[in-house]
């Protein structure tokens, strides 16, 4: 099996909030994050792939039709949004960089037809990231 990857960058708002919970503990557990009119993340998403090369292409599935994808069904989604307000599939959802995996996940899966979606990464900044391998 060999695995390949798409790198994609995006700038988006958001704000970590729970409704249930009272604005003390929405402070305490989202901290800054929690800032009631949102702040920015400059995020990196890496979208996996795992196949056998094509014996006719070399390719598990070509990357600049991964990117186009990628492009496609969420770039032009959450690029300059804001993630609370502005993305259908995140409604109701605090957007925190697991959820947001598990989200582009499904907005991805359908539509990989090479090879098998393996694994989505979604980094808010150089320190973190959340994975999401689709179980
Ligand atoms: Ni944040």
């Amino acid at each position: 099996m060999v695995y390949v990857t798409r790198k994609a960058h995006f700038s988006a708002a958001h704000r970590l909030f729970n409704p249930e919970f009272s604005d003390e503990e929405n402070e305490r557990v989202f901290d800054k994050c929690n800032n009631p009119r949102g702040h920015g993340h400059n995020y990196t998403i890496e979208v996996t792939v795992a196949g056998e090369p094509d014996r006719k292409t070399g390719y598990v599935i070509d990357l600049k039709k991964l990117g186009e994808l990628i492009d496609r069904e969420i770039l032009t989604k959450v690029d300059h949004k804001h993630l609370n307000f502005d993305v259908v599939e995140l409604r109701g959802i605090i957007p925190t960089a697991e959820n947001i995996t598990l989200v582009f996940w499904k907005m991805l899966a359908p539509h990989i037809t090479e090879g098998k979606l393996y694994k989505v990464r979604v980094a808010e900044s150089d320190n973190n990231y959340a994975e999401y391998l689709g179980t």
